[in-house]
């Protein structure tokens, strides 16, 4: 018989691979544009869609949104629950999600400019509490920890399981070094060191759009690798001519994992 090898910490490892990706936390200002890119709600429709009928309300009076953007969420939640509280750190989102809220005439969302890093001790605790997409950050432990604290029955996130299908290929072609960043397997496992018990579901990947012209691939390129040198540019022109199936570039998106789990109550 060998040793049983050490524990794995999974929060130090987390911040480990963070690094490994050369992540900068990204302030609330690099949000506040995106809230006013049209198409933002027909462009995640198939999301919210997915993630709603995975979220258990039955008997649910309050819902925490972290995150919650300009509201894909909140909206349709506050039409079945008495009430909402909305949290997201950037001001141009909850412009957004005040302009929405004024549009549909919704009385029951109260929207919190706040960070996961923040106080939130004058936000009620809510029945559930949820996180979409909003937890790339420096330390996912604490902000998991924070959630389950805040929902008195279940929390719920979604996390990216891997890297947009077709990154890793326009990564290769410019000869980038890139690094996936952490997937769903680190918020699985510090919530089972934290003593939950994860359940998981995965939400349909996006069929790509339409086929891309040159520009918006380049342009989808230079968001996930910073300025293409003028060699770069051609040579994704030249892969982008090459074959049909390369002008689809990258999935818009990634597959996102649902997780949800009973808090302590
Ligand atoms: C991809 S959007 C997701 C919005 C919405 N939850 C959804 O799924 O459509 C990520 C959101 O998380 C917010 N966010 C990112 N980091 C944050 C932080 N540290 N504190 C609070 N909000 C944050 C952003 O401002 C943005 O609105």
């Amino acid at each position: 018989m060998t040793a049983l090898p050490p524990p794995i910490d999974h929060a130090t490892r987390y911040r480990q691979h963070l690094q490994a990706c050369g992540y900068a936390p990204k302030p609330a200002s690099a949000w506040d544009a995106r809230a006013t890119q049209p198409g933002w709600k027909r462009r995640h429709d198939d999301y919210s869609d997915a993630f709603l009928a995975r979220l258990d309300l039955d008997g649910v009076d309050s819902v925490l949104d972290v995150g919650c953007g300009p509201g894909l969420l909140s909206l349709p939640i506050a039409a079945r629950v008495r009430q909402v509280h909305a949290l997201d750190y950037s001001r141009g989102m909850l412009d957004g999600l005040r302009a929405a809220i004024a549009r549909a005439g919704v009385g029951n969302i109260q929207p919190w400019q706040l960070s996961w890093e923040d106080d939130w001790s004058a936000v009620p605790r809510c029945d559930v509490a949820i996180a979409s997409r909003s937890l790339m950050v420096p330390d996912l432990a604490q902000a998991l920890a924070k959630l389950d604290a805040h929902a008195r029955r279940r929390a719920c996130i979604t996390f990216a399981t891997g890297p947009r299908t077709g990154a890793g290929e326009l990564a290769a072609l410019l000869r980038r070094t890139w690094a996936p960043m952490p997937d769903h397997r680190y918020p699985v496992n510090l919530l089972l060191d934290m003593g939950r018990l994860p359940r998981v579901d995965y939400l349909p990947v996006p069929a790509p759009a339409a086929d891309k012209d040159v520009a918006d691939l380049l342009q989808q390129a230079e968001a996930m690798f910073g300025e293409l040198t003028a060699t770069e540019r051609q040579s994704l022109c030249d892969w982008h001519a090459a074959s049909p199936d390369n002008r689809l570039g990258p999935a818009p998106t990634c597959r996102w994992a649902f997780i949800w789990w009973e808090t302590a109550g």
